[in-house]
């Protein structure tokens, strides 16, 4: 078969991934928040998450040691204070000060969740890999919390609500309207139309 594509230098161009305020904390100390592209779902059952920090980090060496991370999503209001905490080191600055932000206690854990951001989920760190330039914390999420504005009527995350940003290769975006849903492709004819009315 013809080769169709143009081959380019291999790197990290999986696209589009969240952005995310990763807060951390030793017990008695200043808690920080780091910026993580390299964010990602590991497992279903039991919930894990996976971020990767380069060793240089402020905040790998409190993730290390405090075994605790707090992924933050992250909608269009926190997006500035999620550029900031991915340029400044919480060597030289709080930045929970910086960005007005706010911590908000999280049960069972020294790190505090950003109370301005939609969601959160605390993983406890069950292996950390070296792979070169990042160390991967891999955590279970032990506790989630959810803002209550983003409730809707029936008891479920409206995820519209938090008006969730994307990062793709440099640059951040708003998310788009929706397109579909899982299993739109097979959905009988009036669940898809009933299922896209309510994306809408
Ligand atoms: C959009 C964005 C994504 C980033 N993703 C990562 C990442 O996945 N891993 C990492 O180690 N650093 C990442 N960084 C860089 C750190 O957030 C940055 O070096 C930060 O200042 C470190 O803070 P700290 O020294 O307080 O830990 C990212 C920065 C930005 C702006």
């Amino acid at each position: 078969m013809p080769e169709q594509f143009i081959s380019v230098k291999p790197g990290t161009l999986l696209a589009p991934v969240p952005a995310v305020m990763v807060s951390c904390a030793l017990p008695g100390q200043k808690p920080n928040i780091v910026t993580i592209a390299w964010a990602g779902t590991v497992n279903s059952e039991p919930p894990m998450c996976s971020v990767s920090v380069r060793k240089e980090r402020f905040s790998h060496g409190i993730i290390r040691d405090s075994g605790e991370f707090v992924i933050n999503l992250v909608g269009e209001a926190q997006l500035k204070a999620t550029d900031f905490c991915g340029v400044k080191s919480g060597r030289d600055v709080d930045k929970f000060a910086a960005c007005g932000l706010t911590p908000a206690r999280v049960p069972g854990f020294t790190a505090p969740a950003v109370a301005e951001c939609p969601l959160y989920l605390a993983c406890r760190v069950t292996k950390m890999l070296e792979l070169g330039s990042h160390d991967m914390f891999i955590g279970t999420v032990e506790q989630m919390g959810v803002k209550p504005e983003m409730m809707d009527g029936a008891g479920r995350i409206d995820f519209s609500k938090a008006k969730l940003a994307a990062y793709n290769h440099g640059n951040y975006y708003a998310l788009g309207s929706a397109l579909g849903f899982f299993g739109y492709s097979v959905a009988a004819p009036d669940v898809l139309a009933r299922r896209m009315k309510e994306l809408k």
